[in-house]
């Protein structure tokens, strides 16, 4: 039951939803009828007319227009990559940054955003960490920043206790102190809306294998095309102004496109793209509100559930700062997590515990059967905090 769309219709879109109780969409998506459906059209299209590519590519673009709807931006505004490690690569190389600037980020982010901007320290840049707290906005960042700070790059939302910080804030403030801004929105995007221009930020990267229901290797870039100076390190032939007519690489004429395709490099991966199509137009149809809406209810009835056990949740508790879909149970991983498999709860360790995580398609009775297994076996949390 959902009070904000048909939850059992779209559970059924599902197959995996109905033979395991899935609560692990943090980490990767089930696969979705929609999706499968592009992925073989995609196979029957190479099989019996092999392609033809313009075809092929028309739906990129259809694609990339969706995806600029979906984040309200340009399209032109918009790259595919191949995951965030490589948006967060490009972004962090394509900041025009010297020895003795320094980027700020917060301590215990997703490694996969981390390390791209920490390969900067060859160049002599400075990366400095904030401590993670429960809530962090513009004030957690202000003392941090001096006269070399160029830049801050974080994540929407934590991978491993669900915090959702404040980026609207510190986008702002980026403004306000001229700091290039690089969000991670990995873990929000499909069900926490995005409006990457309220965000004011440079730079947008994201996968697309958890919320965006599509299979791994797939990434999106947006890049605010106001910020001009920001060029790419990488060159292709797609990546130019002008692609000489006769394909003959001749070394004047280097100038980047105008539009976030300087920052693609050659051929896509056609039947992720042509999948993404398929998993947006399922987001778009449902809203992405909705499905945030519908997650904060399950999340609501997850804490009530653990409350009533007396089991503390480790990130964020109140609607204001948590991730509608990510919770972390302290129950100790090593002790719980083949249990959960063995009945046929799919649930991912984290650092500090259980990590449950929603997608469009759970239910409350989901909840229950988790809450049950618990309760099962009988035993609370091995931590005293509060
Ligand atoms: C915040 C965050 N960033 C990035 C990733 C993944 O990075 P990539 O798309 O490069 O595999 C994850 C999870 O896998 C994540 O939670």
């Amino acid at each position: 039951m959902s009070r904000h769309y048909d939850v059992d219709a779209v559970r059924k879109e599902f197959p995996a939803a109905e033979r395991m109780v899935y609560l692990d969409s943090g980490f990767q998506a089930p696969l979705a009828r929609p999706v499968k459906a592009a992925i073989e059209l995609f196979l029957r299209e190479g099989l019996e007319t092999a392609g033809p590519k313009s075809v092929w590519l028309d739906r990129v673009e259809q694609t990339r227009a969706k995806v600029a709807r979906f984040l309200g931006v340009s399209a032109d505004e918009i790259a595919f990559t191949k995951n965030t490690s490589e948006s967060m690569n490009i972004a962090a190389n394509a900041l025009p940054l010297r020895a003795g600037d320094n980027v700020l980020m917060i301590h215990g982010d997703h490694p996969n955003n981390a390390y791209a901007f920490l390969n900067l320290q060859k160049k002599g840049v400075q990366v400095d960490f904030l401590p993670m707290t429960e809530v962090v906005n513009a004030e957690s960042f202000l003392p941090h920043i001096d006269e070399n700070t160029r830049a801050i790059s974080m994540s929407h939302v934590t991978f491993h206790a669900g915090h959702r910080f404040d980026i609207e804030s510190i986008g702002a403030l980026c403004a306000e102190k001229k700091l290039y801004f690089i969000v991670d929105v990995m873990q929000a995007i499909g069900v926490v809306p995005i409006d990457a221009k309220a965000i004011r930020a440079s730079f947008v990267g994201s996968g697309s294998h958890k919320g965006l229901l599509v299979p791994q290797g797939l990434g999106l870039l947006y890049w605010d095309k106001a910020v001009n100076e920001l060029e790419p390190t990488y060159l292709a032939a797609a990546s130019l102004a002008a692609i000489p007519t006769d394909l003959i690489a001749r070394p004047e004429n280097l100038m980047p496109a105008s539009s976030a395709r300087r920052f693609e490099l050659g051929n896509f991966n056609l039947p992720a793209i042509h999948a993404l199509g398929a998993s947006l137009d399922m987001i778009e149809q449902i809203g992405v509100q909705n499905i945030q809406n519908h997650c904060f209810d399950l999340g609501d009835h997850l804490i009530a559930q653990l409350d009533e056990l007396d089991i503390r949740l480790v990130g964020p508790r109140d609607r204001q700062h948590r991730a509608p879909h990510i919770y972390v149970v302290d129950l100790p991983a090593a002790e719980w997590l083949g249990y959960f498999e063995e009945s046929g709860v799919r649930v991912s360790p984290e650092r500090d515990g259980i990590r449950v995580s929603f997608g469009m398609f759970n239910t409350t009775t989901d909840v229950d059967r988790l809450i049950e297994l618990i309760r099962r076996r009988g035993r609370k949390t091995s931590s005293k905090a509060a």
